[in-house]
């Protein structure tokens, strides 16, 4: 996936981030060894970031959207405190096996409880309320996520959303001819900005991060 930082800034930025854990670490090693896909991964700098936001806002109960190998859910649990818990939703079984499997040899894998199936389905069954909703999964269905992640928002509660700066192509004059994620990421963008129930901002972080909060 091609960054929006320019490289070298990019290395700054992860030199100048507190280092992976050593399990993080080991996570993302083999992700990138043996995921075609490992680009989807959050990684270091992002794991960093909604680490911080969980512990920083006092989550106890989040939210996520896409899990994946279990990067960010290990990093978002890692700052819970204690009896807080992430829900993680999966619906590609050999990716959630891989999840819980890093789960289980994780000191925090005790606070994560993966669902297995559509999100949007899964999430049907949980009511919430939840402190923080990390949106990380198919981009088509962004706008049915984030209704879905406001209707159970905590007051005060946060909504992070990643990939919305989409490589740049977003940008209309950086790509003229946009495929239909691209075109999903613009309309959901446009909508956010717009929508008058929320307060958002979007950060330049990895590929693009926009935290939404209620007006
Ligand atoms: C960008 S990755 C998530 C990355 C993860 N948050 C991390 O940091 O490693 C998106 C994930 O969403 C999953 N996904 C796609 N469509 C989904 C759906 N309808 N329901 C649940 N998960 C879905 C994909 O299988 C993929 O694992």
């Amino acid at each position: 996936m091609p960054g929006i930082v320019p490289e070298d800034i990019e290395r700054y930025i992860e030199q100048h981030t507190t280092s992976e854990t050593d399990h993080l670490a080991a996570v993302a090693g083999e992700t990138r060894e043996q995921m075609s896909s490992a680009g989807m991964m959050t990684g270091h700098v992002e794991g960093r970031l909604l680490e911080t936001l969980v512990y920083t806002t006092g989550a106890t109960q989040v939210l996520e959207f896409g899990s994946f190998t279990g990067y960010s859910a290990l990093s978002m649990a890692s700052a819970l405190p204690p009896g807080g818990k992430v829900v993680t939703l999966e619906v590609d079984p050999e990716r959630a096996q891989i999840a819980r499997r890093h789960f289980g040899e994780s000191r925090y894998g005790d606070r994560i409880e993966l669902r297995l199936g559509p999100a949007l389905e899964s999430v049907a069954d949980l009511p919430g309320p939840f402190d923080l909703i990390f949106i990380d999964a198919d981009k088509q269905s962004y706008p049915l996520y984030y209704e879905a992640a406001l209707e159970r928002l905590a007051d005060r509660g946060l909504i992070v959303v990643d990939n919305t700066l989409w490589s740049g192509r977003v940008v209309d004059e950086r790509e003229p001819d946009p495929d239909e994620s691209t075109l999903a990421m613009r309309r959901f963008n446009d909508r956010v900005a717009r929508d008058e129930r929320v307060t958002c901002v979007m950060l330049s972080v990895r590929d693009g991060v926009t935290l939404i909060r209620r007006r």
